[in-house]
């Protein structure tokens, strides 16, 4: 299966991005701008859903077949701390979202991903699951969540992020193929501390202000 990467270039979403990575960009600031991001590209990785149609009855006219999202419930999963970032303005979108968090971190020792929070819906086959992070960075955390996923019976999974590196995007992919991946940039690459260049820095310590 070929991979698939959706760069979300919309200017809107461009130019608040900028904005999040400026620097100066106070944590309130920030905070709200990743909200409205979220709502846009919560737009966009929804995009292709399905729909089906039903009959509605408006003010002046019977419609025997208007538009509806067909029933498959959405479902999306925060990897904890930075992705809950995106959460507020996806459900502002979808209020009848289902939602799941991951806590993952690395061993020091073995760099392994470890698990130290797991909360999803059940009957994770039966979902259309977008799996959020705001950064893709070296790619391990996002393809050890979507491991564990799979590992429940998620089989329809996209993962959305903001901001990706080149390398996050190969590693993910090369575990992953299977998953569309949406950002709205791929930056230069990452630094010797993992962090992307230019990115906006630590997406968790600026919405959160902690250091
Ligand atoms: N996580 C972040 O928050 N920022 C990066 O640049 C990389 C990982």
């Amino acid at each position: 299966m070929e991979p698939s990467l959706t760069v979300i270039s919309h200017p809107l979403v461009q130019h608040k991005l900028t904005l999040l990575r400026d620097r100066a960009t106070s944590t309130a600031k920030f905070r709200n701008l990743l909200r409205e991001l979220s709502v846009l590209l919560a737009y966009e990785v929804t995009r292709d859903l399905p729909l089906t149609a039903r009959p509605v009855d408006t003010p002046l006219a019977h419609m025997p077949a208007a538009p509806t999202l067909e029933g498959k419930k959405l479902c999306f999963i925060s990897i904890l701390r930075a992705g809950n970032g995106l959460l507020d303005g996806m459900l502002e979108l979808i209020p009848a979202a289902r939602v799941g968090h991951v806590g993952l971190y690395r061993d020091p020792q073995t760099l392994e991903p470890v698990e130290y929070y797991y909360k999803v819906p059940a009957a994770l086959d039966e979902r259309r699951i977008v799996v959020v992070d705001p950064m893709l960075a070296t790619g391990h955390s996002a393809a050890a969540a979507v491991s564990r996923i799979k590992r429940d019976g998620a089989r329809d999974i996209r993962f959305l992020c903001l901001v990706a590196s080149p390398e996050g995007v190969e590693a993910f992919h090369a575990e992953h193929p299977d998953v569309p991946l949406f950002t709205a940039v791929v930056d230069e690459g990452l630094n010797e501390k993992a962090y992307i260049l230019p990115g906006l820095g630590d997406a968790g310590d600026r919405m959160y202000g902690t250091k």
